[in-house]
């Protein structure tokens, strides 16, 4: 029981890593709440943690909108009277555009939803971290917030800012009981293809060469279990930078 009465919040939670992130957290004895933009499949997770003897409750958001971020930790501070863990999971790929075929409006997306949200959250539960001065923030960002060609630009380009903010809300506030870290998952087999609306002939082109290298594709649970370290005291000096879980696929 590593996180026993920890108040954690997940988002993305109804499917892939923070499905698998949000059951492990149970089962360790947080209470989580598990967000999503699909509330029934956010709810089914709830009933899976419920089933499993955990305590969860479903909590509609579209990370995108500030205020729903708000309502998000609100809920999760008027239920479970704090927050301990924060995940942001929520995330979305791009079609491998490279920069010559990004669109306006979906380079926007895709920032509003795996960036500017990771710091929306971040900023929403800073005050309640600072006040009790004690919290961990884990962002969900990517080997492509590494690396040059594992997504399109608009992925990899959200997905190294994600990288940058950790590592600065990381030593930011260093000093007052707050960890801030990232996971860089490779290839995790989970639904986040559902998200792609067409693929890039040239990105495709460009990046497959890199994807006969890597070694293997992981289970959410191999990430979750990332997530997990992360959360507890045994990550207690681990703080502003980013654990890899690939097989070795960057390391090429
Ligand atoms: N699967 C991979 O290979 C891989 C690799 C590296 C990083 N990631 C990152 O992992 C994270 C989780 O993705 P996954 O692979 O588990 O995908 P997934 O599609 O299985 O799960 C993502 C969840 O996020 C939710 N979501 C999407 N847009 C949202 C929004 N606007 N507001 C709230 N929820 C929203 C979806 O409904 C879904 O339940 C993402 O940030 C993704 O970029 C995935």
């Amino acid at each position: 029981m590593r996180l026993e009465n920890k108040v954690s919040v997940v988002t993305g939670a109804a499917s892939g890593m923070g499905k698998s992130i949000a059951i492990l957290y149970a089962k360790e004895g947080a209470k989580v709440v598990v967000s999503d933009i699909n509330i029934e499949a956010a709810n089914a997770t709830v009933e899976e943690i419920k089933a499993n003897g955990g305590e969860a409750i479903a909590v509609m958001a579209n990370v995108a909108k500030e205020e729903d971020i708000q309502h998000l930790i609100d809920t999760a501070v008027n239920t479970y009277g704090t927050v301990d863990i924060l995940v942001n999971n929520a995330g979305i790929m791009d079609n491998f555009e490279p920069a010559g075929e990004i669109e306006d409006e979906k380079w926007e997306r895709i920032f509003a939803i795996n960036t500017t949200s990771v710091m929306r959250a971040t900023r929403k539960v800073l005050p309640i971290f600072l006040e009790k001065q004690a919290g961990v923030i884990i962002n969900v960002a990517s080997a492509g917030g590494l690396q040059g060609a594992r997504a399109g630009a608009a992925y990899t380009a959200s997905k190294h800012a994600v990288v940058g903010f950790t590592k600065n809300t990381g030593f930011m506030y260093a000093q007052n009981g707050i960890r801030c870290n990232a996971i860089a998952p490779g290839g995790v087999e989970t639904n986040i293809s559902a998200s792609m609306t067409g693929r890039s002939d040239f990105g495709m082109g460009r990046i497959m060469p890199g994807l006969a290298i890597n070694p293997r594709t992981g289970k959410p649970e191999e990430i979750a279990t990332i997530a997990l370290f992360l959360a507890s005291d045994d990550a207690s000096f681990v703080n502003g930078t980013v654990v890899t879980g690939d097989a070795g696929w960057t390391a090429y």
